[in-house]
């Protein structure tokens, strides 16, 4: 039978399809793949383009995945996840976030970004309104669009130390919003948002009858301020979802692990999408998950004093720099210096400083047009790699 699309005697090529022509990359990605072109060509290129802690996964918890792989957990498990993990999951969320979700709220991902993904699928309709930060994590516009949504972006803006304004947010819902997503801390700024503002994100969402999505990947990497979660509110029985994971804090990016604390209406219909998409998250990940969640934490404050010192040291260079400006960020480990007194846009200046000064950086417009004027430096680096950066760059306007 002739299929639908041909017509007879016309050669053509199958089309894919319009969420596939809609759902796009990541700019980190792209920079890195440039930047190690540059190394083959023999260039010597400083690395602040990925977001990924430069510490290996603690060893109590590499060995936890080890012995679990010598043990024959190699195997399917449930998809919403293990229950030995699950559980800890639920003590964690109650000493972290204040509420202790039921066990059936709680489920096991293949990482952060899959819970972005899933929650949008079962949030979203096509033609929803989708609100969230600009600059922002690219995969919220990514899927809104994939989805055929609107994505709707709440502007940072230095003058609030780039936090997002719940004000900003009232102002946009209409009565097509569906969703507001929240990261804090956030990339690519290292904002974190006050307990009162998150407060008043969950308000209006219920006022509104909106869900609430709160990417909290970097929930333990502040520096002098808390972490709180618009999550509590409601402790995720009805609007909100929690999402939080391994890859940062317990330097486990290539594990491939994360939660998401869900209404439980929400967490039927994921399992089935879990089911529908990747079976399960591997069971070796997960027996390490559990060792990450009750060893020994000892890691993170001594990971986040080192980053510490690298943001004051990163951050004070970066003001040395005539044309560029930069904030103290208060979360996670990104710097997002202003660099409009430059004269060139975040494109051009990420690409004289890539190609002038071997030094690897992301344009701020890759998180939204909002981050024109902006870069953004990933700062989980050496100390001597901060400092040989800043002379470069220094050296590359002179
Ligand atoms: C805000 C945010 N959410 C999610 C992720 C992805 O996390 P995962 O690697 O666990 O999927 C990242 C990673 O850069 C991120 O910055």
């Amino acid at each position: 039978m002739q299929n639908q699309y041909v017509k007879k005697g016309e050669k053509t090529m199958a089309e894919l399809s319009k969420g596939a022509k809609k759902i796009y990359g990541e700019a980190a990605f792209e920079v890195l793949a440039k930047a190690q072109e540059l190394e083959r060509q023999g260039k010597n290129i400083l690395h602040f383009e990925i977001g990924e802690p430069d510490m290996e996964t603690p060893e109590n918890i590499a060995q936890a995945g080890i012995q679990a792989i010598k043990d024959k957990k190699t195997h399917y498990v449930p998809s919403i996840g293990l229950l030995e993990l699950r559980k800890a999951v639920q003590d964690e969320v109650e000493k972290t976030r204040g509420y202790r979700p039921d066990l059936e709220q709680v489920v096991i991902i293949p990482g952060l970004k899959p819970g972005i993904f899933f929650s949008m699928l079962t949030i979203v309709n096509p033609g929803d309104e989708v609100i969230y930060q600009d600059p922002g994590y690219p995969t919220y516009g990514s899927v809104s669009s994939f989805l055929g949504a609107k994505g709707v972006l709440v502007p940072l803006l230095e003058e609030n130390e780039f936090r997002m304004n719940p004000d900003d947010i009232k102002d946009r819902i209409t009565n097509k919003t569906k969703l507001i997503i929240v990261n804090s801390p956030q990339n690519p700024t290292g904002s974190v948002m006050t307990k009162s503002e998150l407060d008043d994100i969950a308000e209006l969402a219920e006022e509104h009858d909106l869900f609430v999505v709160s990417d909290e990947i970097y929930s333990k990497m502040t520096y002098d301020t808390g972490h709180y979660t618009p999550t509590a509110r409601d402790e995720a029985k009805e609007r909100t979802v929690l999402l939080d994971g391994f890859s940062k804090y317990y330097a486990m990016t290539g594990w491939r692990l994360g939660y998401m604390i869900v209404p439980s209406r929400m967490a039927e219909r994921l399992q089935n999408f879990l089911v529908s998409a990747v079976s399960c998250t591997a069971a070796f990940t997960q027996h390490a998950g559990v060792e990450a969640l009750t060893g020994d934490q000892s890691f993170i404050p001594e990971m986040m004093a080192r980053f510490k010192e690298k943001r004051d040291r990163i951050v004070n260079g970066l003001n040395s720099i005539s044309g560029f400006t930069c904030q103290v960020p208060k979360g996670a480990f990104y710097a997002f210096p202003n660099i409009i007194e430059t004269g060139m846009t975040s494109q051009e200046c990420a690409d004289h400083l890539l190609y002038n000064a071997g030094v690897a950086t992301l344009p701020g417009t890759a998180f939204g047009p909002y981050g024109e004027g902006y870069l953004r430096f990933s700062y989980a680096t050496t100390l001597e790699n901060v400092d040989e950066a800043i002379e470069r760059i220094k050296k590359s306007f002179k």
